[in-house]
């Protein structure tokens, strides 16, 4: 018996139609001004590339990595390991994150770059579960509001696996 169960919940080209429309979305709230598009690591890096081949406009892309450790506080801890090598000074910034889970990852990030004085701070996230947040936070371009589940796929992982999937899986232990 394997210690596992996946069962596809999103497939590749559901995922695919809703970034074009994200894309979209993003043209227009833009106004024809070159976007920096920063990508969390390293869940992001499918939706990054395809959400920037999905765009008609220019964009710049630049990278953070964050490690979030949830303590006793159920606000947890987020710590920056890579940040920024652009100024993002007068400029329009999109955050690009695979999940908002609790909330306490991006939360961070965006106080963390907001003092910075960028044009706007916009959040563009794949995935969300909102039954799971602790921190009132949601993205301004949302793929998909998911189930409280584990999900791996996409950029997603478990312990480092399963990121090079082309579609989202449900995660289950087969005790569970
Ligand atoms: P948050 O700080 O709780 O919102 O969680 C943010 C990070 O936790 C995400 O960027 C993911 O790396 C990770 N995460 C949250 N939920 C899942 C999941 O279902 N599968 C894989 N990683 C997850
Ligand atoms: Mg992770």
């Amino acid at each position: 018996m394997p210690d596992h169960t996946m069962d596809v919940l999103i497939d590749h080209a559901t995922i695919s139609r809703r970034i074009s429309d994200m894309a979209r979305a993003i043209e227009a709230d833009l106004e024809s001004e070159v976007p920096i598009l920063v990508g969390i690591l390293k869940g992001s890096i499918h939706f990054l590339s395809d959400l920037g081949r999905h765009l008609r406009i220019d964009a710049e892309m630049d990278f953070m990595q964050a490690k979030s450790y949830v303590g006793t506080e159920s606000t947890g801890n987020v710590r920056i390991l890579k940040d920024l090598d652009v100024d993002i000074a007068g400029r329009h910034v999109i955050l690009v994150e695979d999940i908002i889970d609790t909330g306490v990852t991006i939360s961070h990030l965006v106080a963390h770059l907001s003092i910075r004085s960028p044009k706007s701070l916009r959040v563009a996230s794949l995935l969300s579960k909102p039954d799971a947040r602790k921190v009132q936070i949601e993205a301004d371009y949302l793929g998909f509001s998911i189930p409280n589940e584990f999900v791996v796929g996409y950029g997603l992982d478990f312990d480092e696996r399963y990121r090079n999937l082309p579609y989202i899986a449900i995660y289950r232990r087969s005790s569970d």
